[in-house]
């Protein structure tokens, strides 16, 4: 039996990509990718002991303060991403300008990124993430940015968490799990073609419903019924306040993730570029809905929008027909 005893063919994330594609500065990518998820994990693993915790004292390009870890991870990345050789435009949620990478570094890729979600959870030791999606270079222009979510090639998430686990997808492929294995310092392949739920999963509501009043009166009407029972079973409340969290739990156990566009907020709170279009690849490609709710005068898909600024916004209601489709049901009612 020794030989089972350790791994001796351990199939690693560059593995799997270098399945997937012949292109080897996709593989480069993936691997500057992973190694600044490794350097964040460390960050935030430490980050009681590092004294990392708390503010840094500046305010970014949304309106958030910005902690120490925010800083730090952000850091991690724009070094990793510039340093690969393939990127050409980075946008980052703590960057108010695009990150032009100088031409004897650059490649053919643009990343837009939040480089650690859930920082309100950061000093209370709740898990937070990374998001990224990844466009082509056309003209070497921010623009290159403001384009189609349907032209994102590659999103994912990171989770720091009890485990350090990355899900990320290529477009119109399968969505794949790997979970940071910290004996050999890699990313291991631990979920294949990851689904979400085919008959809507546990019955699960995530929101911020500190929100209500400003809601719309069908979001309210939606919240209500998940509240009172579909088909005689009240559904659970679970909201962690760390975007990578809520959907990372979205997926694999089902239910409805919810953060409209509201009186408060008219065009949502997550932004578009790094927190909106990614997820909705991933929930998409696994089978489920990423619905904007009502937006722009219609209903759409989170993954068709455009943005027209690296920062901007959009609301987005993640699940399966059976709870998108309650919230279509409250919008049929109002009109
Ligand atoms: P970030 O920490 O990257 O700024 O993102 C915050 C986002 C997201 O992580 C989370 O789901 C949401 O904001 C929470 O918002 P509320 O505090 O309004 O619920
Ligand atoms: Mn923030
Ligand atoms: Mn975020
Ligand atoms: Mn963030």
């Amino acid at each position: 039996f020794w030989r089972e005893s350790m791994d001796s063919d351990a199939p690693t994330l560059s593995r799997y990509v270098m399945s997937q594609t012949k292109d080897s500065e996709l593989v480069l990518l993936l691997n500057a990718l992973a190694t600044s998820f490794k350097l964040i994990a460390s960050a935030v693993r430490r980050a009681g002991v590092a004294q990392l915790y708390g503010l840094a004292g500046e305010v970014n390009s949304t309106g958030d303060d910005q902690k120490k870890l925010d800083i730090m991870s952000n850091d991690m990345m724009i070094n990793a991403l510039i340093n690969s050789g393939v990127c050409s435009i980075l946008v980052s949620e703590e960057n108010e300008e695009p990150i032009i990478v100088p031409v004897d570094k650059a490649g053919k890729f643009c990343v837009a990124f939040d480089p650690l979600d859930g920082s309100s959870n950061i000093d209370c030791n709740v898990s937070v993430g990374t998001i990224f999606s990844v466009f082509e270079k056309k003209d070497g222009v921010v623009e290159d940015l403001l384009r189609s979510g349907e032209e994102c090639i590659c999103a994912g998430y990171c989770a720091y968490s009890s485990a350090v686990e990355l899900v990320f997808t290529f477009k119109d492929s399968t969505v794949e799990g790997f979970c940071l294995d910290p004996t050999i310092g890699e990313f291991v392949h631990t979920r294949f073609n990851m689904q979400f739920p085919a008959d809507g999963g546990k019955r699960i509501y995530s929101c911020n419903e500190g929100n209500f009043i400003h809601w719309d009166q069908p979001i309210k009407d939606a919240v209500d019924a998940f509240k009172n029972g579909i088909e005689g079973k009240p559904y659970s409340a679970r909201y962690v306040g760390s975007m990578v969290a809520d959907i990372h739990r979205t997926l694999l156990y089902g239910g409805i993730y919810i953060y409209p566009a509201d009186k408060k907020s008219p065009k949502g709170k997550l932004r578009m570029l790094y927190e909106g279009i990614p997820m909705a690849l991933i929930i998409e490609q696994a089978g489920g809905i990423a619905s904007t709710g009502y937006f722009n005068g219609k209903i759409g898909e989170v993954s068709k929008l455009t943005p027209d600024a690296i920062h901007c916004k959009c609301p987005i209601i993640m699940g399966g027909h059976r709870d998108v489709g309650v919230v279509y049901d409250c919008y049929k009612k109002a009109g």
